[in-house]
């Protein structure tokens, strides 16, 4: 099977352009779980998507794969795979596009290996239903996937049950590397097992990209396990994108006083280990969102003009955007960031700083 889409070979891979996403829900009507969100991932590139728990890094994950959930739409923007707007082809397409261009691997994939039958016998289905090749070759490829993910060819006929967890994980990567994509999109791939296991998952991983030519975008909570796998990265937060660019211009010169503030909150990779200074508080209620910047509630430099609208995103390096109305203080924030009490002074600010707003 070959896809017939036609695709623009100049394009970037993946190209998600002001993307707007839905959920319609029985209890709340329709909550916006994406607001605009851009950024492009090329090709050989590793683009690190991160944010707190709830921010909407899985929608944007599923809707470029056309994998939400029936009651998620993309309302506005377009997503765009080698230029072809994914919400344009049809399903046979996108079937194809999946597994053969694109393929996921979420913090639960091990457990989409199905128990009842040997992880060879999954694994050489998955290449036959794509690709002309008889059983043995088949085989062999699960062999050298096996070798590729580091797992024992040996263990390639046993059954998922008899693989722990970090092995099946690895399992489930062999399969959605099988049939050689151009992109993986990796949601959380390790946050379900222990950290040492995925240390030596996300190394692998690591490797596997320069290894394959193979694109990436990777999500994570945590900021350190972007830091040390992407070129480029996105910083989210309650269905924005707050900052995103070149990975080193994002670490050595954030403009975003939510990046800062993620930044505080990990261990750095970049320079000297310094005390953990966390940010209060929790991201809006999706439903209960402000209307001004979304982060104005947490942020110890928001004034009035930060509760009127969220701020556009600006560019403020070569390749480097952030929404802020804050920008030309940036020395300051950059400054003061690394204080808890810039922080926890900050906690008794926003409720009063509404009132006057409201005024
Ligand atoms: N199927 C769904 N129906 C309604 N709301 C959903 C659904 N899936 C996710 N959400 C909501 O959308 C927001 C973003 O979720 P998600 O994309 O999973 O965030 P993240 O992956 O960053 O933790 C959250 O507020 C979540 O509760
Ligand atoms: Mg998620």
């Amino acid at each position: 099977m070959t896809v017939t889409t036609d695709f623009d070979p100049n394009a970037p891979l993946l190209d998600v352009d002001d993307v707007v996403i839905e959920y319609e829900t029985r209890a709340d009507g329709r909550l916006v779980a994406v607001d605009g969100v851009s950024f492009t991932v090329g090709r050989d590139e590793t683009f690190g998507l991160v944010g707190e728990s709830g921010c909407g890094k899985s929608t944007v994950a599923k809707a470029v794969l056309g994998l939400l959930p029936r009651n998620g739409h993309v309302t506005g923007g377009e997503i765009r795979y080698r230029g072809v707007d994914v919400a344009s082809i049809d399903r046979e397409q996108l079937n194809e596009i999946r597994w053969e261009h694109v393929s996921l691997i979420s913090q639960g994939a091990m457990n989409a290996l199905n128990p009842v039958h040997r992880i060879s016998t999954q694994i050489v289905e998955a290449i036959q239903a794509h690709r002309d090749a008889s059983k043995d070759d088949a085989r062999e490829r699960v062999g050298e996937l096996f070798e590729l993910v580091g797992l024992d060819p040996e263990r390639m006929d046993d059954y998922p049950h008899q693989f722990s967890g970090g092995m099946k994980q690895r399992a489930y990567i062999a399969m959605a590397l099988a049939l050689e994509p151009d992109l993986i999109v990796a949601d959380e791939p390790t946050t379900a097992l222990d950290v040492i296991v995925q240390d030596q998952i996300l190394k692998r991983i690591n490797e596997l990209k320069d290894q394959l030519d193979v694109s990436m975008l990777l999500i994570s909570h945590d900021i350190s396990v972007i830091a040390e796998t992407c070129d480029r990265m996105g910083v989210m937060y309650s269905g924005h994108m707050m900052e995103h660019g070149d990975i080193k211009s994002l670490f050595r010169n954030p403009y975003n006083p939510y990046t800062l503030g993620l930044q505080n909150a990990f261990p750095t990779l970049f320079g000297e280990q310094k005390a953990l200074v966390s940010i209060p508080g929790n991201p809006p209620d999706i439903a209960e969102r402000p209307s001004g910047c979304q982060f104005a509630g947490r942020c110890p430099f928001a004034t009035d003009r930060c509760l009127e609208a969220h701020p556009e995103v600006e560019q403020v390096g070569e390749d480097h955007f952030s929404a802020c109305y804050r920008h030309d203080i940036i020395e300051d924030m950059r400054r003061r960031a690394p204080e808890q009490e810039t922080w926890t002074e900050r906690r008794t600010g926003p409720a009063e700083r509404e009132e006057v707003a409201d005024d």
